[in-house]
């Protein structure tokens, strides 16, 4: 019978409303589209997935005065709900306004070219799934707190909303110049895990920082790691662990000096990398110029 029939074959819910939203599943029942991105399916989520981000938000809430820089800290309220995951289409509303950027959510990691192509059109792509409980303080890879927590409010700055797009762009240019691992190592230690020079001190705005634990503290006043000033081409020789701590942090003093530093062609630039020998991560350089903490 045609009910029968429809009731048990796909209607597209892969999964029940007390079922959590399974990590790396791309195929979701054909909820994944062409472009990587897919419904943030809401219902999914558990009572104990909005519960483990309200303590996420509140322990790194509590932490980013004093640490995170205040383009962060201004926009932060704007991701709207603390307590529970927030509604992509809720902080959608804002953020449009603000500066025509949009997130979409997507089933994780997505490849290099989708991704440059989203940022291209201003779309930020936010994983949909939560971190279990067990991985409160650590977790390999990007889950829905670290995309929104860590990269959001910075989306509502219009010079970072600018760089991001232009990132999205340069991206699929380095694509066809077969660049993508240098201008990835600028997107880690910039997006990821830049620090800023403010009147008050230093101060992080890179998305890995802005969302871990004990790196926010670390990264802005451990005597350990290096601290230079931002070159890409320094950047771009030099490797990343993304298993710890990192070794060096490279610092702007404003999102229009990361603008300015960024805008020139790359071409002749990846040429010249290529060219050079790889750095550690934990390399220092004469010519570096270091930043006390
Ligand atoms: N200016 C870079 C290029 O020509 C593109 C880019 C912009 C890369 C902003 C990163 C950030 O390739
Ligand atoms: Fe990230």
């Amino acid at each position: 019978m045609n009910t029968v029939h429809k009731a048990t074959s796909a209607v597209p819910t892969s999964y029940g409303a007390s079922e959590r939203p399974p990590r790396g599943d791309y195929a979701r029942a054909g909820q994944v589209h062409a472009d990587y991105t897919c419904p943030q399916n809401y219902a999914a989520y558990t009572e104990q997935d909005h519960d483990t981000y309200r303590r996420l938000y509140e322990r790194q809430a509590a932490l980013v005065p004093g640490l995170a820089c205040d383009e962060f800290i201004a926009a932060l309220p704007a991701l709207g709900a603390k307590d529970r995951i927030p509604r992509f289409e809720d902080i959608n509303a804002r953020l449009y306004k603000a500066t025509r950027w949009e997130i979409v959510a997507v089933p994780g990691l997505i490849p290099e070219v989708p991704f440059f192509t989203l940022l291209a059109n201003r779309k930020f792509p936010v994983t949909d799934w939560l971190r279990t409980p067990a991985e409160f303080d650590y977790i390999v890879e990007p889950d829905v707190f670290h995309d929104l927590f860590g990269h959001v409010p910075l989306l509502f700055n219009p010079v970072y909303a600018n760089h991001i797009q232009d990132y999205g762009k340069g991206g699929l240019k380095a694509f066809g110049l077969g660049a993508c691992e240098q201008l990835s190592r600028l997107y880690w230690y910039t997006i990821e895990f830049g620090l800023m020079r403010q009147t008050n001190g230093l101060r992080a705005y890179g998305a890995g920082i802005l969302s871990s634990g004990g790196e926010l503290q670390y990264s802005v006043h451990s005597e350990k790691p290096n601290r230079i000033a931002l070159s890409p081409e320094r950047v771009m020789r030099t490797r990343y662990k993304i298993d710890s701590y990192q070794q060096t942090y490279f610092v702007i003093d404003s999102f229009q000096q990361l603008f300015d530093l960024t805008a020139p062609d790359f071409t002749p630039l990846y040429q010249r990398v290529k060219a050079q020998s790889e750095l550690a991560a934990d390399a220092r350089l004469p010519e570096d110029a270091t930043i006390a903490p």
